[in-house]
C-alpha cells in the first residue's frame, strides 16, 4: 500500500497535507526518513511514525453510537443531518456506515463500521439477530398484548411478525415497556403497537445481538467498541 494512502486512511490528513508532512521530513518508516509519498509500505510489518507518533494501522473501525433524535441513519443526505455528522472527522476517512436503521425520531444503540461483511451478517434476515427496545406507549399495555406479541401480530400490510417478547415495566394511560424482536421490518416496533391499537411516543434501542448500549453514552455520544465487544460480534 502507498504510504500516502495509508496515512489518509488513518485520518492523518488529505493526500496534499500528507505530501507536505513528508516533504517537511515528519514521516519515518522503520526509523528512516520517508521522502516519497508513493513509497510502498506493508501496514502489518512496517513501523510508521508521524511527528514522532507511531501510527497503528487498522482496516476496520467499530463505533457504538447513542443515536439522538433528529438524525437520519445514513452517511449523507441533501437536507437532513445524518449520524456520520456526529463523529470526530478523523473517522471519516474510514468511510463508516450505520449497520441498519433507526428512525429519525428513535434514539439508542447504533453500530457504525466499515466492515461490510460483518454488517451483512448482523442484518441478514435469516440470522434473526435479537434487538431490544425501550419504549413509552400511549395507552394501557396489557397481558393480552404480551400474549399477542408472543404469538406474532399482523401488521396493517398483512405481514405476520415473528414472536416478540414484550415486558411491561409500567402500565397506565402512558405505559413503559421493553420489547425484543428478531427481525427488522420498516418501523416494526411502531407498527406492532399500532396492530394492538396503541402508539409509540418514545423509542430507544438498548441492544443488538450481543451489543448493549453503554449507559455512559449520552444521546449523540459514541465510543469505539472494545476488543471484547468486537470478538462477541463474530
Ligand atoms: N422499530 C421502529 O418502529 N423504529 C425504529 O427506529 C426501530 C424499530
Amino acid at each position: 500500500m502507498r504510504l500516502d494512502k495509508l496515512l489518509t486512511h488513518m485520518g492523518m490528513g488529505t493526500r496534499k497535507e500528507i505530501k507536505k508532512q513528508i516533504k517537511a521530513k515528519q514521516v519515518l518508516v522503520n526509523g528512516e526518513l520517508a521522502l516519497d509519498p508513493g513509497l510502498h509500505v506493508y501496514p502489518s510489518r512496517d513501523t510508521i511514525e508521524v511527528q514522532g507518533e507511531v501510527i497503528e494501522y487498522r482496516e476496520y473501525i467499530y463505533l457504538m453510537l447513542n443515536k439522538p433524535q433528529g438524525f437520519l441513519s445514513a452517511t449523507e443526505d441533501a437536507s437532513e443531518r445524518v449520524v456520520i455528522d456526529l463523529l470526530d472527522p478523523k473517522y471519516h476517512s474510514f468511510d463508516p456506515f450505520p449497520v441498519g436503521r433507526l428512525d429519525k425520531d428513535t434514539e439508542g444503540l447504533l453500530l457504525l463500521t466499515n466492515n461490510g461483511k460483518l454488517a451483512h451478517q448482523l442484518l441478514a434476515p435469516k440470522k434473526h439477530v435479537p434487538k431490544t427496545y425501550y419504549a413509552l406507549i400511549e395507552g394501557v399495555v396489557t397481558e393480552a398484548d404480551v400474549d399477542a406479541f408472543a404469538r406474532g401480530v399482523t401488521l396493517e400490510d398483512g405481514y405476520r411478525t415473528m414472536p416478540g417478547q414484550l415486558k411491561i415495566l409500567r402500565s397506565g394511560p402512558e405505559s413503559e415497556i421493553e420489547l425484543t424482536i428478531y427481525e427488522g421490518k420498516y418501523h416494526q416496533v411502531k407498527r406492532m403497537f399500532e396492530a394492538v391499537s396503541k402508539r409509540v411516543t418514545f423509542l430507544k434501542r438498548l441492544t443488538m445481538g450481543p451489543l448493549v448500549l453503554d449507559p455512559q453514552l449520552k444521546p449523540g455520544e459514541w465510543r469505539e467498541l472494545t476488543e471484547e465487544e468486537i470478538g462477541q460480534l463474530y
